[in-house]
């Protein structure tokens, strides 16, 4: 499918999607939205990883596009906010597992589609921060929620507050970077994170990532009980009766994801 904003290429089972309008830094606008929600969509169910990340040089994404909003009502801004969190909630909720390659500015609504990705590595130019109180809001994509829930109430308050960018190392001490890259070794490193999660048995990745998800959010006593759930189910696959097997026959397991 041809696509405006966004570039979506797969080699065999990785998928990456690049949101690609750098004249407006990858700003999001309600068009590239509804591009990486049909990109979305049109993944094949063969897909076991997919990286998300910025073309050209300079940015991810440099936020959601101001130009659009500067005149939009408070009910379009409500209706603009459902769009971003519905897009990013169906990003977070893919069965297999994403990655975001932060290699530019990654601010507002782009540090927000990183947020929604499972693992996040940023290149050591990357620049990361939601300053949307110097525009005079506040994140709308779930970044005063997913932000609060990955790096802890007060330092997400700090960052919202100021609305200030902070470096990719910085972001590494928040624990809201797994890892710093030299730009030239970003994508290489995604990719062998990607390759090394095509091992593992897919269907148990999925159910790790859904327990974690549901789980992170629950008392403890009933996210255990989703974990019991997650691990009595993956006894009904091929991939745990092959994953043990081979463990037993001293051989790499063969996964189907059946
Ligand atoms: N929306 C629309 N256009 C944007 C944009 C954005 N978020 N960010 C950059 N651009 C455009 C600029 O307007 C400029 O366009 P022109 O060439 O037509 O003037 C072009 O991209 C290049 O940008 P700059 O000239 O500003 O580049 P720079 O290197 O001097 O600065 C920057 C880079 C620091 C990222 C700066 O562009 C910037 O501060 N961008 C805005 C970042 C921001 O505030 N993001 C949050 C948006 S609000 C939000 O995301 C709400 C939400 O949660 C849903």
């Amino acid at each position: 499918m041809a696509y405006e904003n966004i570039r979506l290429e797969t080699q065999g089972a990785i998928a990456t999607l690049t949101i690609d309008r750098p004249k407006a830094l990858n700003a999001l606008n309600s068009k590239t939205l509804q591009e990486i929600e049909s990109a979305l969509h049109s993944l094949s169910p063969d897909t076991r990883a997919l990286i998300v990340t910025g073309g050209g040089e300079k940015s991810f994404v440099a936020g959601a596009d101001i130009a659009e909003m500067s005149t939009i009502s408070a009910a379009q801004a409500r209706e603009f906010a459902a769009q971003g969190h519905r897009v990013l909630m169906m990003l977070e909720s893919l069965p297999c597992p994403t990655i975001a390659a932060v290699n530019g500015f990654a601010l507002g609504g782009g540090c927000e589609l990183a947020l929604a990705c499972d693992l996040i590595y940023a290149s050591e130019k990357a620049k990361l921060g939601l300053p949307e109180v110097t525009l005079g809001v506040i994140p709308g994509f779930g970044g005063t929620q997913r932000l609060t829930r990955l790096v802890g109430k007060m330092r997400a308050k700090e960052l919202i507050f100021t609305g200030g960018h902070v470096s990719a190392a910085q972001a590494k001490e928040y624990g809201l970077v797994l890892e710093v890259l030299p730009p030239e070794k970003l994508m290489e490193h995604c990719r062998t994170v990607a390759e090394k999660l095509l091992k593992n048995g897919p269907l148990a990745i999925s159910q790790a990532k859904r327990v974690i998800e549901f789980g992170a959010d629950q008392d403890l006593r009933a996210a255990n009980e989703l974990e019991r759930q997650g691990f009595a189910v993956l006894f009904g696959s091929e991939d745990q009766r092959e994953g043990m097997k081979a463990f037993l026959e001293k051989r790499p397991a063969g996964f189907t994801g059946k």
